[in-house]
């Protein structure tokens, strides 16, 4: 990234502003900027004395912590650490005897549109149940469980149960493929493995355990001993006796009383995988007791929950944000929320307006990129549009995942939320555990586009390659330069990686380094997140490494002999992902260049995933490289952009390459 192309863009200025209504301030349970800025001030003031209020207010403690941060190993740093507490028991046990022990805790609505509820009784019954039919097939505190299950209430019972046992899990999402399975079962050590022998999306039957059966067989996953197994749909799906069992069969005799396990606050809760800017994925590993902190307080600070919302994160349980805002934070909070299973434009594109109004939402959490797809799908059909919905139980609107452009912002703000809802666009990362910029709804004043404000505590800045702080309005790093509670602890059997990604010497060792580039405000000191600095791609929302999609390009070895992946702008996606390719035999053209490139998109989704198949895959007799040998990457981006090439080419081996890589699409 390169600071002027920031410079410029900063002078683009989203000059519309839209304050919180009155009433809206009035109710909040973060009142005005007033109410942001005491906050803000108080953390300042004494950060751990602010961080050890929250703890004991929002969790339960079997045993209190008498130290807030212990900083000797930084960037390792604990929290709470001798304090213990159970995640489960704070998101279940604790609303048994209060007003929301009898009220639904989840609204599940499956594909074909059928609503079970579950109230918050029923659902500690059954993780409870759960965790001991776990325990029953030797699952310790501890040990580590590998989740692939379809968004549904046994994904949140099979995470709740391993939390209440204090085993570790891991999440995969059910898009990944039996490569990414295996990597990850590997890298973490599972002992078992939770499925579903089918998933429906889009009035479709997926298969997810042939998926396991396939990952589990190409070796190293000897840890494996148990994969339990939810019968999702009446198909059929094959059993290997001994190792793998059904849900009915494993909670068949156990009981629904299962004493949560305290665990200590520094006990890691899960482990998620998420790319990062070389080849492996990163296994983030959280903590019990500071993230569960953070996924209560943001859900009253950023949705200011309250007991009679219905609160709707429409994310995966594969991804943080269906941890943060479905897993935990919405039951630490009491709430009742939507559990969809299906997708956004099935059976139409009106699906997502339907069931706001169909469960009166209050509260809608998406991403820009289903806006986006929803706003193109009414723009071509009346029917579709949320218009002819009744919307008017929302209150508060969320964006997460990428930035939101501004016309999308206003399209969100106007036909959803009726110029009504404030828009929380929440800027956060898998590491970050939850919230770390984003408007507060009854007090920030809106700008389209922007993430504005870091939440109190959190010392977001924006600075240059050597650490020194930037003006307002001059494009910089995103850093965050003190710990707070639910920041990732380390990368799961690396920490010298945790400390390279995330913490660099240039930056002192103890700067938290995000990855992305940012620019504030000159008026108002608000942040715009412009893209990542790294190696890494947002596409709909789902992270990407360029280098994950090299390797698997460059894996089918009897075809390709180099790939160089980036990203280039897509109005949809936000970015979509393109290919350089280098075959080993002559460089194909036409049809046979079509034939190929649909050969290796099904290939690196068979490696990673059908979402990290190349939109566009150009081929070429060689790339672009420094006499050295490196690939100028940057020229890349240019030509997947359709850019003419103003960069110097001077240092170039091989100029006459551009021009073949530029025509061949
Ligand atoms: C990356 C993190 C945790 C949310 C789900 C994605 C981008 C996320 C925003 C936002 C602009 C955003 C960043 C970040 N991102 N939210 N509101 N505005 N960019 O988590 O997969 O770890 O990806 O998503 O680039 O680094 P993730």
């Amino acid at each position: 990234m390169s600071a002027s192309s920031n410079a410029i863009e900063s002078v683009l200025v989203e000059n519309r502003v839209f304050p919180p209504a009155d009433s809206v301030v009035k109710a909040a349970r973060v009142s005005g900027m007033a109410g942001y800025e005491a906050l803000c001030a108080e953390a300042n003031k004494d950060p751990e004395g602010f961080w050890a209020r929250l703890a004991r207010e929002h969790l339960q403690w079997t045993k209190p912590f008498t130290q807030t941060l212990d900083e000797s190993k930084a960037p390792f740093y604990q929290w709470f650490a001798d304090g213990e507490l159970n995640a489960s028991a704070n998101c279940l046990d604790k609303h048994m005897g209060t007003p929301v022990e009898n009220k639904a805790a989840i609204l599940f609505e499956a594909d074909d549109g059928t609503v079970t509820q579950v109230t918050y009784r029923q659902l500690l019954e059954r993780v409870s149940q759960f965790a001991n039919a776990l325990k029953a097939h030797g699952v310790q505190q501890g040990d580590r469980v590998l989740i692939y299950m379809p968004m549904g209430v046994e994904g949140v019972v099979a995470m709740q149960a391993c939390a209440r046992i204090g085993a570790t899990h891991s999440v995969v999402f059910g898009g990944f493929s039996a490569k990414a399975l295996n990597e990850r079962i590997i890298d973490a050590g599972a002992v078992a493995v939770i499925t579903a022998n089918y998933q429906l999306r889009g009035g479709k039957e997926l298969p997810l355990k042939a998926i396991v059966d396939e990952g589990l067989s190409m070796g190293g996953c000897d840890s494996i001993k148990n994969v339990f197994v939810y019968q999702r749909t009446a198909t059929a799906c094959d059993m290997v006796a001994g190792r793998d069992k059904t849900f009915s069969e494993i909670l068949a005799g156990q009981s629904t009383e299962c004493p949560p396990t305290p665990v200590g606050a520094e006990h890691p809760l899960f482990i998620l995988y998420t790319s990062g800017s070389t080849g492996k994925p990163k296994g983030v590993q959280h903590s019990t007791g500071g993230y569960l902190l953070w996924a209560k307080v943001t859900m009253e600070w950023t949705f200011d929950i309250r007991p009679d919302d219905v609160f709707w994160c429409t994310a995966d349980i594969g991804w943080i944000t269906g941890h943060t805002y479905v897993a935990y934070g919405p039951l630490a909070a009491g709430a009742t929320q939507v559990v969809f299973e299906g997708v956004p434009t099935y059976p139409n594109a009106g699906r997502f307006w339907q069931m706001i109004e169909r469960h009166k939402v209050t509260v809608f959490y998406t991403a820009p990129t289903a806006i986006r797809s929803l706003i193109k799908a009414a723009d071509s059909d009346e029917s579709v549009h949320p218009k002819n919905w009744d919307l008017s139980s929302l209150r508060i609107l969320g964006s997460v995942g990428e930035p939101i452009n501004p016309e999308a912002w206003m399209w969100y703000y106007r036909h959803v939320g009726g110029e009504r809802c404030p828009i929380v666009d929440t800027f956060w990362q898998t590491e970050n555990g939850g919230h770390v910029i984003t408007p507060l709804p009854g007090a920030t004043p809106l700008v389209p586009g922007s993430c504005t404000l870091p939440l109190p505590g959190i010392q977001a800045a924006i600075v240059d390659e050597t650490g020194k702080d930037l003006p307002n309005g001059a494009g910089g790093m995103l850093v965050i330069k003190r710990p707070w509670p639910s920041m990732i602890r380390t990368i799961w059997g690396d920490p010298e990686r945790f400390k390279k990604s995330y913490f660099p010497e240039e930056l002192g060792g103890t700067t938290y380094l995000a990855g992305d580039g940012a620019v504030r405000s000159a008026d108002r000191g608000y942040f715009r997140i412009t893209g990542r600095i790294d190696d890494v791609l947002n596409v709909s929302g789902h992270r990407m490494g360029t280098m994950e999609i090299e390797s698997a390009l460059v894996a089918k070895t009897d075809l390709v002999a180099e790939a160089a992946v980036v990203g280039r702008p897509d109005d949809l996606t936000g970015e979509a992902i393109c290919a350089f390719v280098v075959l080993k035999r002559s460089r194909p053209t036409g049809e046979e260049a079509k034939q190929i490139a649909t050969e290796l998109r099904n290939w690196v989704a068979k490696e990673i995933g059908p979402i990290a198949k190349p939109k566009d895959i150009r081929f070429g007799d060689n790339l672009p490289k420094t006499r050295s040998g490196k690939i100028m990457r940057r020229l890349l981006r240019s030509i997947a952009k359709g850019e003419p090439i103003t960069q110097d080419t001077s240092t170039l081996e091989n100029p006459a390459i551009l021009d073949q890589l530029a025509q061949s699409n």
